[in-house]
């Protein structure tokens, strides 16, 4: 306000001085106008006179005189005349004679003596005069004077009226200067700053990122363009600093790609890392005349690979595909991912008597069965067993060739394929750091006892210098085991297993999916979805209110047949939903050699069949089951947009299906109902938590799970997701690497 005081105070005195003067030379002017008027009128009169005025002097005839100068009495504004003699008496008068004319006497003698007319203002009695006096001549003498008096005072009123009228007119003047200044000041100035402030504040605090919108020669629009530009550059910095803030948060908390690989490098410095699996990460098939290179469905491939893109090494695996020979070199080796290599796969080629025997035998019907407690009962072959140890050995004699320059090397191997590994490693180089993860659960000792060969497996198992699984639970099993069939120590309190002079860590390491950096922006995530929607219904060939997907690995152990068991019983239960729900499983078929996974496929279509004919319409049905291998690309629309994924495993190590589901739902959205049954119930605690034996619960499951409110839903998926956020699969592995590596591996094998 002050500036707009200060502007209205120059402006109004700007505005008086400029009156004032104008006003001044008004008056002077007007002034002496009207005195001129005067002056000729007295002028003009006297001459009127003069001739007459002499005549009658000379005629000595006051009578006359006195007549003349009363016949002039009545002009406008005139007093009188006056007539004097040569020495200043007077003669005759029209001028009232109670007004004093000392003063005019004073001018008539003067101009006498002077011999010319004198005009003057006088006051007489408050009264402003105009006398103008002018000397008489006759023949060459002053014979006396005439005077005329006029009144003069309309002139000060003039004058008056003239200071009045231009008063008035400044103090309008005044009144408009003060509202304009005021209002052009609101309106050009203040609004505008205001606004500025507003948006600027705004910007401060993150409310907006928007540029201001001002009208093109406004005059703070060239603020507000360097204002813009200021508060890009503010928004950049914060952003950048916000990234900083993050990743700083994030390197104390969180598990990066880039994070590990530089752990690994400071912990195994110039070792490399040499994992071992028996299915491949890369895997080359013939399609007609051209190779195609699959990514295999399965936990262990979605885990491992990501770590050794981080980490680099060497992955050393069954090469089973039927155009691996062809695309890996004489060793077996070849740089993977193809597109982009981060590591080496080297791939170790089995005889089909091998394959069938150490794989789908011993491995798939005797170990996977015994681990899982489904029901299907382990089949143990010693031919089985023989090749087992075969392949063992095998794997073992390439991993020794792998490692034969390095000291001290790292060496990670995956699940129950490899349980005599450890040991035959061990035996040729007892300063390797060995582990094994076992991928599955472990049994407790009463199940386990059944196989054959339980104390083999162990010893061989106890040659690692750690071996993890997903839970405690399993580790105690695992400890319970080796108590009951094994002459050793068990150090319960530190969780490892002494035995002949060898220390084997048991510890749980609960592995992840590397969870994925989800995109911010809400209007292209609702985009996406819809589009990914889209996506689904073209594919499953017609589209529905409600979905849910379930996808696996065609196993017994994944409950298949038991969910979807229980979407019909959903249907029996709740009718409503019929035409509105529709089960989706992605199924990918596996290990079909085997008499009992090829009969689970036929056992699933003909459960899918029945359900379908009992609910089905022209335009809708309760299941679709696609049984193929999908890319992560073609289940990612069902993830993404499914409204519950059904995770109903009868046992499960981890299961990181649970996990993908949940890190892939960007927009929070979305339910889990997950077994009981499964590793990740421990973690994944707000998904919908069934047994999957039980029909009824699962049925309910689906119910509640699509009547659940929006809110709860977000709620439960935002807390599983900040959990596997900080669990990712990069922590999994910096956790066993880390331990590994420190563990002390100077073991006797010779006493062992
Ligand atoms: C499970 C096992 C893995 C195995 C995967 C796929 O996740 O723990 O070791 O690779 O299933 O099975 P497959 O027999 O096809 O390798």
């Amino acid at each position: 306000m002050k500036i707009t005081l200060k502007l209205i105070f120059s402006l109004v005195l700007i505005a008086t001085l400029v009156v004032l003067g104008f006003t001044f030379f008004q008056v002077q002017n007007e002034r002496n106008r009207l005195t001129h008027e005067l002056d000729v009128r007295a002028e003009i009169l006297t001459e009127g006179l003069n001739e007459s005025v002499k005549e009658l002097l000379k005629a000595k005839s006051p009578v006359g005189l006195k007549r003349l100068v009363e016949r002039f009495g009545g002009r406008e504004r005139l007093i009188g005349v006056a007539v004097y003699d040569s020495l200043g008496n007077s003669i005759v008068s029209s001028i009232n004679k109670s007004i004093t004319i000392q003063d005019s006497v004073v001018h008539v003698n003067e101009s006498i003596i002077r011999g010319e007319g004198i005009a003057s203002f006088i006051e007489i009695d408050g009264k402003s005069m105009h006398s103008y006096a002018v000397p008489l001549h006759l023949d060459d003498q002053t014979v006396g004077a005439l005077l005329v008096l006029h009144d003069a005072s309309f002139i000060d009123s003039r004058i008056k009226e003239i200071w009045q009228t231009n008063f008035v007119r400044l103090l309008i003047q005044t009144l408009l200067i003060i509202i304009s200044t005021v209002l052009i000041v609101r309106w050009s100035v203040i609004w505008p700053i205001e606004k500025i402030a507003e948006w600027m504040r705004n910007i401060r605090t993150g409310k907006t990122n928007q540029s201001i919108r001002l009208q093109q020669g406004d005059i703070l629009k060239p603020l507000a363009d360097e204002v813009t530009l200021l508060s890009k550059s503010l928004s950049l910095a914060r952003a950048s600093a916000e990234e900083e803030a993050r990743l700083r948060l994030q390197a104390e908390s969180v598990w990066t790609a880039e994070r590990l690989k530089e752990h690994v490098r400071q912990e195994i410095s110039d070792k490399n890392l040499i994992v071992v699996s028996n299915r491949e990460p890369y895997l080359h098939t013939k399609q007609g005349n051209n190779i195609e290179c699959i990514i295999p469905a399965g936990g262990l491939v979605t885990a491992l690979d990501p770590i050794l893109k981080a980490c680099g090494g060497v992955w050393i695996a069954h090469g089973s595909g039927d155009a691996d020979q062809e695309t890996a070199d004489i060793n077996g080796r070849l740089p993977v991912p193809p597109e982009e290599p981060a590591y080496i796969l080297r791939r170790i080629f089995l005889t089909k008597e091998e394959e069938e025997g150490y794989y789908y035998g011993f491995s798939n019907e005797g170990i996977w069965p015994l681990c899982h407690i489904t029901h299907t009962r382990p089949t143990f072959r010693l031919d089985d067993w023989i090749n087992y140890q075969t392949v063992n050995q095998k794997f073992a004699d390439t991993i020794i060739d792998e490692i034969k320059d390095q000291k001290e090397p790292l060496i990670f191997i995956q699940d129950y394929h490899f349980a005599l590994l450890p040991f035959l490693i061990k035996a040729k180089r007892p300063d390797a750091h060995v582990a094994l993860f076992w991928h599955i659960p472990w049994p407790n000792p009463e199940v386990f006892g059944i196989c054959p060969w339980k104390k083999e497996i162990l010893v061989g198992l106890l040659g690692a210098d750690l071996i993890g699984f997903h839970i405690q639970f399993h580790c105690n099993n695992f400890l319970e085991t080796v108590d009951r069939y094994l002459e050793s120590k068990i150090n319960w309190d530190q969780f490892n297993v002494e035995r002949l002079g060898g220390v084997t860590s048991v510890k749980p390491f609960p592995i992840s999916i590397a969870f994925p950096n989800l995109p911010a922006n809400a209007s292209e995530i609702s985009q996406s979805q819809k589009a990914f929607r889209e996506i689904v219904f073209k594919k499953i060939g017609f589209s529905t209110k409600y979905f849910g997907v379930g996808v696996d690995r065609i196993d017994y152990t994944k409950g298949i047949l038991e969910r979807f068991l229980a979407v019909e019983r959903f249907f029996e239960k709740y009718p409503d939903f019929i035409g509105q729900f529709t089960f989706v499983g992605l199924g990918a078929p596996s290990r079909t050699h085997i008499k009992r996974y090829h009969d689970l496929i036929s056992e699933l279509d003909e459960t899918v069949d029945k359900i379908n004919w009992r609910f089905q319409t022209k335009s809708w049905k309760p299941i679709v089951f696609l049984k193929a291998h999908h890319s992560h690309e073609q289940i990612n629309p069902f993830y993404k947009t499914a409204d519950l994924c059904m995770v109903t495993s009868l046992h499960d190590g981890m299961n990181l299906v649970a996990k993908e589901f949940v890190a892939s739902r960007v927009d929070n959205d979305g339910v889990l109902i997950l077994s009981q049954f499964t590793g990740a119930s421990r973690e994944l605690q707000d998904a919908i938590i069934v047994n999957p034996y039980s029909i009824e619960e699962m049925a309910d499951a689906i119910h509640s799970a699509l009547i659940m409110k929006h809110k709860e839903r977000s709620e439960r998926m935002t807390r599983m997701q900040n959990i596997l956020k900080e669990r990712n699969v990069y922590r999994w592995a910096a956790n066993i690497i880390t331990t590994l590596s420190r563990l002390r591996v100077t073991i006797n094998m010779e006493e062992k």
